[in-house]
């Protein structure tokens, strides 16, 4: 589904990301894990094209992305969230929701004063998908509640729930679980396991250890901006250069 052939990423002398290839499977909940520091953000910006890579190409099914811009890239069917959230504090959950589909006819002049009725459809199709989602996410009670109260896990299904909204076909997730309180963890695991029945290919950052295990087949590993080895979870766990990585600080 997803191919990445020598990719490498620096920022002036520091390689984040080095000579990096990967194949992700559709279908997949994949793990990327790895040291603080090993370059999996950056990676994960290169695939979603906030960065162009400095080296390397990326095919999503079949197509040529790398270098592409973050919405191009979007709209081909991959979508991600950040490891920090990033909401519109002051907007209602809700509206957060609503601000992330793509092709909104109505941020165009010239379609707000030629084609008003098909605008308004489309912000109803629009709210009522948005509805949808929440519900899925179990955030109906905070729709109208703003961003900026929400916990730290309520904010993390809220970028999930941006994520739904323009049907991906791949999500890429950066720690879902940071700052996550236990219950709150089960049910975004819950989610994700439940959207890749319905036939969502996941790429999953996370350093919880449980987390990752019970969810991701395979696992990734990255130490230093290389990748240090790929498989399930009982070898990954088994591994002495995984151990070595982490307790020895590649980094
Ligand atoms: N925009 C940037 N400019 C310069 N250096 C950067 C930039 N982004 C990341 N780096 C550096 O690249 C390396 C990899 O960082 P990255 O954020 O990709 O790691 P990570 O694996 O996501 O770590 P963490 O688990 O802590 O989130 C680090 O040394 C980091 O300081
Ligand atoms: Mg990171």
């Amino acid at each position: 589904m997803l191919e990445l052939k020598g990719i490498s990423k620096t920022f002036g002398g520091l390689r984040a990301v080095d000579d990096v290839s990967l194949s992700i499977t559709r279908g997949a909940i994949t793990g990327l894990i790895g040291p603080n520091g090993a370059g999996k953000t950056t990676l994960f910006n290169t695939i979603a094209g906030a960065y162009a890579p400095t080296r390397g190409t990326i095919h999503f099914e079949g197509q040529p992305i790398e270098g592409k811009a973050p919405y191009q890239i979007y709209r081909m069917g991959i979508a991600r969230t950040f490891q920090i959230p990033r909401p519109f504090g002051a907007l209602s959950v809700l509206e957060n929701v609503m601000l992330a589909p793509l092709g909104q006819l109505g941020e165009q002049f010239w379609n707000n004063l030629f084609r008003p009725g098909r605008i308004r459809t489309q912000e109803r199709t629009n709210r009522d998908k948005a509805v949808e989602v929440l519900d899925f996410l179990n955030l109906t009670h905070l729709a109208d509640e703003p961003a900026r109260s929400l916990s730290g896990g309520q904010l993390k299904l809220l970028e999930l729930g941006r994520a739904l909204m323009s049907d991906p076909r791949l999500i890429l997730l950066d720690e879902p679980g940071a700052g996550v309180n236990p219950t709150l963890l089960g049910q975004i695991t819950e989610r994700i396991v439940e959207l890749n029945r319905r036939g969502i290919s996941f790429l999953i950052i996370e350093h919880n250890m449980d987390m990752v295990m019970n969810l991701c087949r395979p696992i990734v590993v990255m130490a230093a901006g290389r990748l240090l080895m790929q498989g399930e979870p009982q070898a990954v766990r088994s591994d002495p250069r995984v151990l070595d990585a982490y307790l020895g600080g590649v980094t």
